[in-house]
């Protein structure tokens, strides 16, 4: 099967093609230095900017897959959630394409396919996904605009355990990076930073870390650090006192994040956890997570770093997947699904 994949919920314009459970070609078109002006994501230009970027993506895409499009078995585009404007470019010129070209179209769901994109490996030059290892797993998504856990039972069957009830992680990196100066997105610049700075320095709120839920709240840390700068300012004219603070607000999400996804792994008995979504770029999750599940015995599959921001292949193999396992196609005439639930 070679299908035509197509991510737009956000600020990326991504397609891939897919054959079989390979990548055959991933292209993503990130807007992030236009929005980072405006310090976040703006609804309207990041869908004027999928309109200007569609074609050309769709193009590359197809070409370096050496694909035409009369070759596609399938199509397939996130139906949500997502920024509704940003959904509709992708998920409206996808059913276009499949209706015309008479194939299925199949409407992802965007956390659904993060669930599943650690179990696309690197395999020499291509990425490939693998489910020969599949087993039921906790897994994590943490994103700017999503912090989850998740049970996934089974191929296809999941449970969603909590999620943020305030800011998502992600956002907790980039609103505490902005009140220390940092540009937009600053989770990539605080994981950078980090690395020169003392986790100890300051012992931030680990919020909701002892509550028994799976629920996660990043504001109060948010709020705390607002504090700590208002009330000590001229730290952040010394670059240590910066690296410090960064190590210490990082240090505190990522001991959240980890602490609970084990607890929830250990409740659930399972032997997995996964992990997917931009703030799993960050070097002191990846390793961190990585301790914690060998300390508990726990196999740990995080997502290749370039599948962990958004992007069109996870949505592509996801919707193979589903194609094969006998899933009914979504119509050409269906809408989009902006506050979509993982159901
Ligand atoms: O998944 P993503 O590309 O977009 C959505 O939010 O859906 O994630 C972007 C988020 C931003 O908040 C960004 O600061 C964060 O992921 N991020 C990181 C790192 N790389 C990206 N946060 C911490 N450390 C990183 N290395
Ligand atoms: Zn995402």
């Amino acid at each position: 099967m070679t299908l035509l994949a197509l991510e737009t919920s956000c600020d990326e314009t991504s397609a891939a093609v897919v054959r079989d459970g390979v990548v055959l070609s991933t292209i993503v078109s990130s807007q992030i230095e236009m929005h980072a002006e405006y310090g976040g994501v703006v609804p309207e230009l990041a869908a004027r900017e999928h309109l200007r970027n569609f074609q050309p993506v769709v193009r590359a895409a197809l070409s370096e897959a050496g694909v035409g499009v009369e070759q596609l078995n399938a199509v397939a585009a996130t139906q949500g959630p997502g920024l509704p404007t940003a959904l509709l470019v992708g998920f409206k010129a996808g059913q276009g394409i499949a209706f015309a070209l008479n194939k299925p179209f199949i409407g992802i769901h965007h956390h659904e396919a993060h669930l599943y994109s650690p179990w696309i490996e690197r395999g020499g030059d291509a990425l490939v996904a693998n489910y020969s290892n599949f087993q039921p797993n906790v897994s994590l998504i943490v994103s700017g605009g999503h912090t989850m856990l998740v049970h996934v039972e089974a191929m296809l069957k999941h449970r969603v355990l909590g999620g943020t009830i305030d800011d998502a992680a992600g956002e907790c990196f980039d609103k505490t990076g902005k009140l220390m100066g940092l540009a937009y997105p600053a989770g990539p610049i605080i994981d950078r930073l980090a690395e020169q700075g003392n986790p100890a320095a300051h012992n931030f709120p680990r919020p909701l870390l002892n509550d028994s839920s799976d629920d996660f709240s990043f504001s109060g840390l948010k709020t705390s650090v607002r504090y700590f700068i208002r009330d000590h300012p001229a730290l952040l004219d010394d670059v240590k006192c910066v690296n410090d603070l960064c190590a210490s607000v990082q240090a505190a999400i990522v001991d959240v994040l980890v602490k609970k996804t084990i607890r929830a792994a250990k409740r659930l008995g399972v032997r997995c956890v996964t992990a997917s979504g931009g703030v799993t770029c960050n070097r002191a999750l990846r390793s961190a997570l990585d301790a914690a599940c060998q300390k508990s015995n726990l196999k740990l599959r995080l997502a290749e770093k370039s599948l962990c921001t958004d992007n069109a292949a996870m949505i592509g193999i996801l919707a193979e997947q589903k194609l094969r396992l006998g899933e009914a196609a979504t119509s050409v005439d269906a809408d989009i699904a902006p506050g979509m639930q993982l159901a």
